[in-house]
């Protein structure tokens, strides 16, 4: 059976129905998804019952999985294997996280808009979560337009913002949720440089690069740079651009963190488990250097 393509926002989401990602996927079906990807940012595939390795397999259609921990993970015990993320509530052993785990004070920053990797020189074009077990309420995934939002825009502002630089670090969405990284994490991940505006290769379509872990513009003043910082994410993640996704137990979901912004809402995570395992795919090279922006500055 042909898969089939249900859009479930006005302009950027969609679910995908009759494919199971546990088989081997045909050309055809793959230039389905590939397609679908393009027009849509945000794929939704239902009642799926995949691996880890398929998990993983099917990321690298996307490209080259992005597999380095922003704080260490590491452990003899883990339950997910290094290349994917373990973005649940949950110890190496299945249990929920003590209350006072550094790990779970910093998936809070999660509840923040962001974009993924934004704090990598590299960012991330792909997100592939795949949750295999979900809290009864709570715990949504909510999903901003930043295609729709940049067309928004009015062309002033446009103007005003195409070609700034903004730095990203992992350092100002932690701070902001209270949270501080060691000296040590810092040092491996310094701020980077962003275009503000991006070009999208594959539907030509123009989005606002924006997230919480964007501190300042580069060449102005702090004040100046955190007030444009918080405008643009305030405009862009306005209800109309929005798509809130109620999970069900094995979903995959597959998002374009080039041209859209997400966040996760509350739930009771000291009650409930939310076992969700995110496959990373890489972007093919630094924002600023696709834009042919000389960023210099860090
Ligand atoms: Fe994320």
């Amino acid at each position: 059976m042909k898969p089939s393509v249900w859009p479930v926002s006005e302009t950027f989401a969609a679910e995908i129905g009759d494919l199971d990602l546990s088989q081997p996927l045909s050309e055809a079906d793959w230039q389905m998804v590939e397609e679908a990807f393009r027009t849509y940012a945000v794929l939704v595939f239902p009642d799926q019952r995949i691996s880890q390795q398929q998990h993983v397999d099917l990321a690298l259609r996307f490209g080259p999985i992005d597999g380095s921990m922003v704080v260490d993970m590491t452990d003899a015990k883990s339950r997910i294997r290094a290349d994917i993320a373990d973005v649940s509530n949950l110890d190496w052993n299945g249990e929920i996280y003590a209350e006072d785990d550094r790990l779970r004070l910093f998936g809070h920053a999660n509840r923040l808009w962001h974009t993924d990797s934004s704090f990598k020189k590299v960012p991330a074009k792909a997100s592939l979560l795949f949750i295999r077990k979900i809290p009864p309420v709570g715990g949504h995934t909510e999903f901003a337009d930043m295609r729709a939002a940049w067309d928004a825009l009015p062309q002033a502002r446009q103007k005003e913002i195409d070609g700034l630089v903004a730095m990203h670090s992992i350092a100002y969405s932690r701070q902001k949720m209270g949270f501080e990284m060691t000296a040590e994490e810092n040092e491996v991940l310094p701020p980077v440089p962003q275009t503000l505006v991006r070009r999208h290769a594959d539907s030509g379509r123009t989005s606002i690069y924006v997230a919480s872990h964007a501190g300042e513009i580069d060449g102005m003043s702090e004040a100046d740079g955190k007030a444009l910082l918080a405008e643009l994410l305030a405009f862009g993640t306005q209800r109309q651009f929005v798509y809130s996704h109620r999970w069900r137990a094995n979903d995959l979901v597959i998002w374009d963190n080039r041209c859209t912004l997400h966040r996760g809402t509350t739930f009771d995570d000291k009650r409930w488990r939310r076992d969700a395992q995110r496959a990373t795919v890489m972007d093919v090279a630094p924002t600023c250097e696709q834009e042919g922006i000389d960023a210099a500055a860090e």
